[in-house]
């Protein structure tokens, strides 16, 4: 971290609780490296004083912008000034710039941040097909960020059936060409398999979809951070899957997120 001083641009990351972030290591890494004179810090806020606090926080000058983390990312669409086409779908935001003039502007980056990781690590997208388990909030911002790097068909499969249809029909108002599928628990035939449920975040949980129809070939993503290993990549990988997890799915957003937000050096 470089020194701190009446320049130095303050960022936050609002969540509640605050212990488990991740991102500020993350982000002040990059900024370190980048020569940005910027921190991040944690803003521990309650949901009932978040309005409070973005009032606040717009007519804080030296504020640069925020990661939104839980229980704010829905919450906070409608407090914004402006939020991207991708967040009005998804219906959530996960950071926030303030400009210049105040005005805070939201983005979603999940999965722009997980196609992002999955590319770095070697795997295009485009033209492949793609079987997601969940429907949730994650899952929803998997979904257009795959359908915007150009899969050719997806297959959805979640425990509420309803989520999925209620998923397809906004994804079908910008992707309208894109084949889609509510599937069952088996993915056989899909290039890419990605769980975004939250099962495998405790070791009894049942696994989200039938890891005994993986097969060598197949790529197997995670979006659970921790544990790092869970059974899901574990049954994968003894089936000869290549496998993706969690971790490097924030690593492969933070420098999409150190962008959005501007922490760049300053111009010279
Ligand atoms: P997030 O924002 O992390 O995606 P979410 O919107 O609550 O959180 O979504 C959680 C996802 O995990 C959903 O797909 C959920 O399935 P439902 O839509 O049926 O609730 C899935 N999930 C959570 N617990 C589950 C369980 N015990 N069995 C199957 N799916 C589960």
């Amino acid at each position: 971290m470089l020194e701190i001083t009446g320049h130095t641009r303050v960022f936050g990351i609002l969540a509640d609780p605050i212990h488990q972030v991740k991102a500020p290591q993350g982000l002040n890494r990059i900024m370190a490296e980048r020569g940005v004179d910027g921190v991040m810090v944690p803003f521990h806020v309650a949901s009932a004083d978040l309005a409070t606090v973005l009032t606040g926080l717009r007519a804080v000058k030296s504020f640069g912008g925020a990661i939104v983390t839980v229980p704010h990312k829905t919450a906070i669409v409608p407090l914004l000034d402006a939020v991207s086409d991708a967040a009005r779908l998804v219906g959530a935001v996960n950071a926030v710039r303030r400009e210049p003039d105040g005005r805070l502007v939201g983005e979603i980056l999940d999965g722009a941040g997980f196609v992002a990781g999955l590319r770095a690590a070697g795997h295009d997208l485009r033209g492949r097909s793609a079987y997601l388990a969940g429907a949730g909030g994650a899952a929803n911002a998997i979904a257009f960020a795959l359908a915007e790097a150009g899969i050719a068909r997806l297959t959805v499969h979640n425990r509420t059936a309803a989520r999925v249809e209620d998923l397809f029909g906004r994804l079908r108002r910008l992707f309208p060409d894109l084949p889609l599928a509510s599937g069952d628990p088996d993915p056989t035939g899909h290039d890419l398999v990605v769980n975004a449920t939250s099962l495998g975040l405790r070791p009894d949980d049942p696994l989200p979809l039938d890891a005994s129809r993986l097969a060598p070939g197949q790529r197997v993503a995670e979006i659970i951070m921790q544990p790092a290993e869970t059974r899901l990549l574990r049954e994968a990988a003894a089936r000869g899957c290549r496998t993706h997890p969690g971790l490097p799915m924030l690593e492969g957003q933070l420098a999409l997120m150190a962008d959005f937000l501007g922490m760049v050096p300053p111009a010279r």
